[in-house]
Formats: structure tokens, C-alpha cells, sequence
């Protein structure tokens, strides 16, 4: 699969500002590049944690650091980019047959993912080795 970490790229969200504060709007393939089918987030993580570890065969997914920041190591098997996130107005595209893992997130950080398609769990790759195998077949 020839799909790089040069193509997860940080997309400006609008802002709409005001006296009482902000709002940002993410909408499904007008300001992120595909149908949002699904959401979830990650809170609460301990300091010194990290999550993912994993890649996906066919999700696409929009990274949005809605509190504080955390880092996003993304791997296509050859060349690496670490992107640190930290602002609600901005967002990371994660393409599909990208290795990732979220660390360093700062206290009280909320990790909002906007995502292309509903859990499956056959969509996973877990395994390193299994990744780099994925990545050289396709
Ligand atoms: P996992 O993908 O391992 O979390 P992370 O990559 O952030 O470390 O998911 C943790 C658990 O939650 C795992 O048991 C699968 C489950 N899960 C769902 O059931 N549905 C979902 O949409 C997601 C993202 C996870």
C-alpha cells in the first residue's frame, strides 16, 4: 500500500469566534474529506500513557486534540512524522495503512476522532510485523 505520512496532513477547521467564546464545525466531506460515520473520544489517560499502536486497512480518520495536546507518531513503514497537536481548530487526516500511536498527552487532554466508517475490528492491524507485511503485499 503506497500510502504515506506525507499525505496526513494538520487541515485548518474554521473558528467562529465571538465574546462568549468559539465554535468549530467539522462537516463530512466539506471540511474533512469524508463521510463522518462515526465518533468517539479518549480522555482521562494517565499521564505517561500512550494508545493506538495499530493501523488501519480502510478507516480514514480526522485527529483533533478538542483539550489540551498530545502527540501523534504516524509510520507508513519507511519514513516517520511525529505530529503534535494542541489546538481544537485544527486537525490531523489519517489516511488509511498508516501505523500510529497517540503519547504524550498533557493533562486533562481530550482526543476527539471523527472517523469514515463504523468499528470493525477486522480493519485492524495490530501487529508490526503484520503492518509491514500489509504495506509490501498491497
Ligand atoms: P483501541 O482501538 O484499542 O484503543 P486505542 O487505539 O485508542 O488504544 O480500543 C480500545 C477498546 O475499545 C477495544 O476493546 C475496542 C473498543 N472500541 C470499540 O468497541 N469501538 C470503537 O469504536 C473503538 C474506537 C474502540
Amino acid at each position: 500500500m503506497k500510502s504515506s505520512v506525507s499525505d496526513c496532513v494538520v487541515l485548518p477547521l474554521n473558528k467562529i469566534h465571538n465574546r462568549a467564546g468559539n465554535i468549530t464545525i467539522v462537516e463530512g466531506n466539506k471540511n474533512v474529506p469524508f463521510a463522518v460515520r462515526r465518533i468517539y473520544y479518549l480522555y482521562d489517560i494517565p499521564g505517561g500513557e500512550a494508545r493506538g499502536g495499530h493501523a488501519h486497512k480502510e478507516l480514514q480518520q480526522l485527529i483533533v486534540a478538542a483539550s489540551g495536546s498530545f502527540t501523534v507518531l504516524l509510520d507508513d513503514g519507511q519514513n516517520k512524522k511525529a505530529v503534535n497537536l494542541n489546538r481544537p481548530d485544527y486537525g490531523l487526516m489519517i489516511i488509511p495503512g498508516i501505523w500510529r500511536e497517540l503519547m504524550e498527552f498533557s493533562s486533562g487532554a481530550i482526543c476527539l476522532v471523527l472517523a469514515s466508517h463504523n468499528y470493525e475490528a477486522g480493519d485492524y492491524i495490530r501487529d508490526y510485523q503484520e503492518y509491514k507485511r500489509f504495506k509490501n503485499e498491497h
